[in-house]
């Protein structure tokens, strides 16, 4: 039997909600019954109250909803969550204590001890803290689900079949970070014109906390996180979409560079072999030119679903070094989402 779902929007109108509308048009089990944001928006037409930025055109359907208020009292079997942070966090509670399972990207839940952090290559197993979470918050079909912020996903996508295979003990990382991962109007054009800005609010803190998270270990009512040490540096950089990392490991086992190679393309998680409709073929491509992987060249490999690593080779200090690729607001905000939500359908969660 196909699966069908009517879903909702929270944030509609901000930049990781117009991604959910884009992407989710002719989704074939996700069908957009209700979008809600502030109350600035609340009353009009989508396509008034949305300044929409994709491209192409708001899809027909979508132009002419009424925005509703983030009240969960929405006409859908579930919520996707694009909404400010500022809001978020009780918003959210708010919509799965009244029985909506909520899909978040923001980052107010993230790390509460009974919420998986998701992404579906890398911990698919940690959905099983629901069951917990129902319990322990009273949660009836409700539950809370968030995904990482943008470049931990790429980061943490890469490191995935490392830490399987060899295990991590230390990772460096340097950030290049699109201007589309600061939202609209985001960073000032007199800012970051001929310019590198060498500081994103709270990102490396992020960055060193929520992969720990992700590579650990579900303990029933709790996640250990992996004891790997991680520092990073982050900085936004005059592209418009993808971000760009330097990244350095120390293993724990002696690998040699065609293993590292064959690691990342033999990679696979569950949502390939569950086929899920917005699953990409490959979660990571290898590039062997010396000059790539690009932010305009790369980012929209496999629809923007899987993350580009390339420059793969020895490091001086630790064992390997190599830049990694991701699409910041698909594969890293509202891609990743929508795969944890098939994945959720899946396993009977949603
Ligand atoms: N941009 C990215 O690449 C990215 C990536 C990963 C995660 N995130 C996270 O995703 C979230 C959304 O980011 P964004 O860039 O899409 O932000 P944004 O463009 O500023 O959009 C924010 C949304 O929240 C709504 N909102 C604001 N105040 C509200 C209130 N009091 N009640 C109800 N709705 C309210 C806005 O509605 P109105 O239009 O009516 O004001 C808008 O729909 C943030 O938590 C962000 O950290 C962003």
């Amino acid at each position: 039997m196909s699966k069908r779902f009517r879903v909702g929007i929270l944030g509609a109108t901000g930049a990781v909600g117009q991604r959910f509308i884009q992407l989710l048009d002719n989704h074939p089990w996700f069908e957009i019954t209700a979008v809600a944001a502030s109350e600035r928006s609340a009353g009009k037409p989508y396509k008034e109250a949305a300044t929409w930025r994709m491209d192409g055109d708001i899809p027909e359907k979508v132009a002419n909803f009424t925005v509703q208020l983030c009240e969960p009292k929405l006409d859908c079997d579930f919520v996707f969550s694009g909404l400010d942070s500022n809001v978020a966090g009780p918003v959210e509670s708010s919509f799965a204590a009244a029985g909506y399972p909520v899909i978040s990207n923001s980052k107010n839940h993230r790390m509460d001890e009974d919420v998986p952090l998701l992404i579906p290559e890398v911990n698919p197993e940690h959905t099983a803290l629901i069951s917990y979470q129902r319990s322990n918050r009273g949660y009836d079909r409700g539950c809370l689900v968030t995904n990482p912020n943008c470049s931990t996903i790429g980061l943490t996508l890469a490191l995935k079949p490392l830490n399987d295979r060899f295990g991590l003990q230390h990772v460096s990382v340097t950030t290049m970070q699109a201007l589309s991962g600061a939202g609209y109007p985001g960073v000032s054009s007199l800012d970051i014109l001929d310019n590198v800005v060498p500081y994103i609010g709270e990102e490396e803190e992020k960055m060193e906390r929520e992969p720990l998270k992700l590579l650990g270990t579900f303990r029933e009512t709790s996640i250990e996180p992996a004891a790997i040490g991680i520092s990073a540096q982050c900085n936004r950089v005059h592209v418009q979409d993808g971000h760009l990392e330097c990244v350095s490991v120390a293993l724990e086992r002696p690998a040699d560079l065609n293993d590292l190679l064959d690691t990342f393309r033999q990679f696979k998680g569950l949502p390939q072999e569950l086929n899920l409709p917005y699953a990409p073929k490959h979660p990571i491509i290898v590039r062997e030119e010396s000059d790539r992987p690009q932010p305009r060249v790369d980012r929209n490999t496999e629809n923007g679903m899987a993350v580009t690593v390339g420059r793969i080779r020895a490091c001086s200090v630790l064992d390997y070094k190599m830049l990694v690729l991701v699409h910041n607001t698909v594969r890293g905000a509202a891609g990743t989402a929508i795969l944890n939500a098939e994945l959720l359908a899946e396993q009977g969660y949603i």
